[in-house]
């Protein structure tokens, strides 16, 4: 035992939990391809198979830049009320959530 192993290994604690925090970690395989199926199929009847608009907005990734994880996986989870965009809440989590956007962002392949 040395002197500095408490810090690191407190650091490294802060670090794992920080991780397990952020909501990409939290989405196993199975449901990122459930997730994948979902965003095509029931998210794809308004914006688009391809996701590039339709009775909802495009959701490419150059016109998403600006707005941030949280606005649109808020977006997600709660809907826009007053438009046809509906809340996902009852099908999804706030992990699910945070991970659609985050593949939106960086453009669902
Ligand atoms: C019934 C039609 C409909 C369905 C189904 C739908 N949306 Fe939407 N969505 C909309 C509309 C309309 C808007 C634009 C709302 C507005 O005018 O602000 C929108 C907006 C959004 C936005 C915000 C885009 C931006 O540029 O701010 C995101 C993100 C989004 N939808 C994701 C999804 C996801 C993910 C799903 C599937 C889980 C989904 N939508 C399913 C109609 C829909």
């Amino acid at each position: 035992m040395t002197k500095v192993s408490l810090p690191v290994a407190s650091m490294i604690l802060i670090g794992t939990i920080l991780m397990m925090n952020t909501s990409i970690a939290d989405v196993s395989v199975a449901r990122q391809t459930e997730l994948v199926y979902l965003l095509r199929q029931d998210c794809g009847s308004c914006h688009g198979m391809t996701l590039r608009g339709g009775l909802g907005p495009a959701l490419l990734p150059e016109l998403l830049i600006g707005k941030s994880e949280q606005f649109l996986s808020t977006t997600i989870l709660e809907g826009r009320p007053g438009t046809a965009m509906p809340a996902w809440k009852g099908m999804l989590n706030k992990a699910d959530a945070s991970w659609l956007a985050h593949q939106l962002q960086r453009g669902v392949q």
